[in-house]
Order: C-alpha cells, then structure tokens, then sequence
C-alpha cells in the first residue's frame, strides 16, 4: 500500500482555484521532488498534506498504521481524523521550512527537543521538562546532522545552513514517517544547499521516511529527487523518475500559458 494517496484534491481561495484535483500515490521511502512555476500550488499541495491548509475538495489517504500503531490496515482520509488521531498523524508528519522556523533565542538542544513535543506545540524553553531519553535523542539526532559540537550554542549563532540542520534533527524527534519540506534551501547558496540535501537525504534513507520535498532549482532536484511531480497550474503535469525530466518537459512545466 502506498504510504500517500491523494485523489482529487482541490484547494480553492475564494473564486480562485489552486489545487485542481491532484492525483498522487507516494510510496514509502520515496524522495520525491515537486517542482512548478511559483504559484503553481507546491506550498499549498505541501501543507494540505499535514492540514496547515485545509482542503476544499478530494482525499489524502495514509494507511492507518502509519500514526495509530495497534491499527488494522486500513486507509483513512486525513480529512477525517478525529482530533486525537490527527494529534498522532501530525506527530509522524514532519515539516520544514525555507526559513527554517527555529527559535533563535533558544539552544540547539533546546529546539531539537522541542520537536519531541511536535511541532505546533509551543516550546518549553526549558531543558528539564524533558525526559533523560529525549535528551539523549537529541543528542543523537544532533550527531546525525553533524551538530553536536554546537548543541550548546545559542541558535542565532549558527548559519542559515546549520540552523536548517538543526530543523532537520528537530523533525527527526518525532521519529516522521513523511517528511514534508518545502523548499528547504531556497535560502541557502549551492554548496550548503548541498550539505543540507544531504543530510536530509541520508536521515531519509536511513530510517526509512518518505520525503515530499518543493526545490526551486532544476540542478538540485535532477541530483537530489528519486521522483519528480511537476505541476502546474494546479495539475499534475508531469510525474515520473527523475530520468525521464528531459528539457521539452522542462520547458513545458515552467511555460506560462
Ligand atoms: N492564504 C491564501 N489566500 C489566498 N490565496 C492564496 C493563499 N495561499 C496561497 N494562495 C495563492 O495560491 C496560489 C498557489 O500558492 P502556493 O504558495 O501554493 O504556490 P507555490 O507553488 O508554493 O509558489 P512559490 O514557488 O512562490 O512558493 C498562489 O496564486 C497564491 O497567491
Ligand atoms: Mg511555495
């Protein structure tokens, strides 16, 4: 079973519609770049996913297993959880930002734990409502981006890329089984682009996430995506390996009408 099911989603503000129905199965372990002229909708497509936005029309199916461990193995619609299930769902969903939404006044440690708490819950700035073995998580996961000399160092203090890594070892936190990343390093120059997508991809490999990740550049999404979704104006207009992404697709997916 795919680990993502998305079947006519549509996402309209007001009269303008964003999302036109979008047709999508992500199997497990996939890194799947989404590409599209801005606009096109791979924010929106993004955060309909883990319901920052919520849809105005369609399915997103995951099996029930995914966040409900004692689960059969049923699908169900996101849409639909009630709200302690999607408490659960949102812990197995992982999200990342261009801007990397850490807090700089925090430590390193401090936001990384804060991801064991979820994302959207506010963060206690404070080491010692945390579990010895959260700690000990965090470290580990610190270690894994290549930060844990700087576990102690106040956020503000690293560089884009490095405040990005930390994201990364934040959402690791929540043991994710998608990670949703929209566009990651679009602040960041080539080279650190590259140690970040990195990371993120080997952290991927290694636990097994499936990854939906917007990159606005052709160059790092020919390198970096197992899979590419093009869209465009609200379609999915290309979907397959990176391979097939010859120039005439291209051209075709960043041509405005
Ligand atoms: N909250 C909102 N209210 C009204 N319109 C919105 C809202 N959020 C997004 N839109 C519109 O939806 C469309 C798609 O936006 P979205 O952010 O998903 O595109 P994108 O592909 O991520 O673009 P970019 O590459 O610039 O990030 C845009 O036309 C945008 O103006
Ligand atoms: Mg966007």
């Amino acid at each position: 079973m795919s680990i993502l099911e998305i079947r006519g989603l549509h996402k309209s503000y007001g009269a303008t519609q964003v999302l036109a129905g979008i047709d999508l199965s992500v199997e497990k372990g996939e890194f799947v770049g989404v590409i599209g002229l801005s606009g096109s909708g791979k924010s929106t497509l993004l955060r309909c996913v883990n319901r920052l936005v919520e849809p105005t029309g369609g399915a997103i199916y995951l099996p029930r297993a995914t966040f409900a461990p004692a689960a059969d193995g049923a699908k169900i619609d996101v849409a639909k959880l009630g709200r302690a299930d999607m408490r659960l769902y949102r812990r197995r969903v992982g999200m990342i930002f261009q801007h990397y939404n850490i807090v700089k006044r925090l430590t390193v440690i401090e936001n990384v734990l804060s991801g064991a708490l979820g994302y959207q819950s506010s963060v206690k700035s404070c080491l010692r409502f945390f579990s010895r073995d959260e700690r000990r998580q965090a470290l580990v996961n610190l270690k894994r981006v290549g930060l844990l000399p700087h576990a102690y160092k106040r956020a503000d203090q690293l560089s884009g890329g490095e405040q990005q890594r930390v994201a990364i070892a934040r959402t690791l936190m929540q043991s994710p089984a998608l990670i949703l990343a929209d566009e990651p390093v679009s602040s960041l120059d080539p080279k650190l682009s590259r140690v970040v997508l990195d990371i993120l991809k080997r952290v991927c490999r290694e636990d097994g996430i499936t990854a939906l990740v917007s990159l606005h550049t052709l160059d790092l999404t020919r390198e970096y995506a197992d899979r590419v979704v093009g869209l465009k104006e609200g379609r999915v207009f290309f979907d397959g390996p990176v391979k097939q992404l010859t120039d005439a697709v291209v051209e075709d997916i960043y041509q405005r009408k």
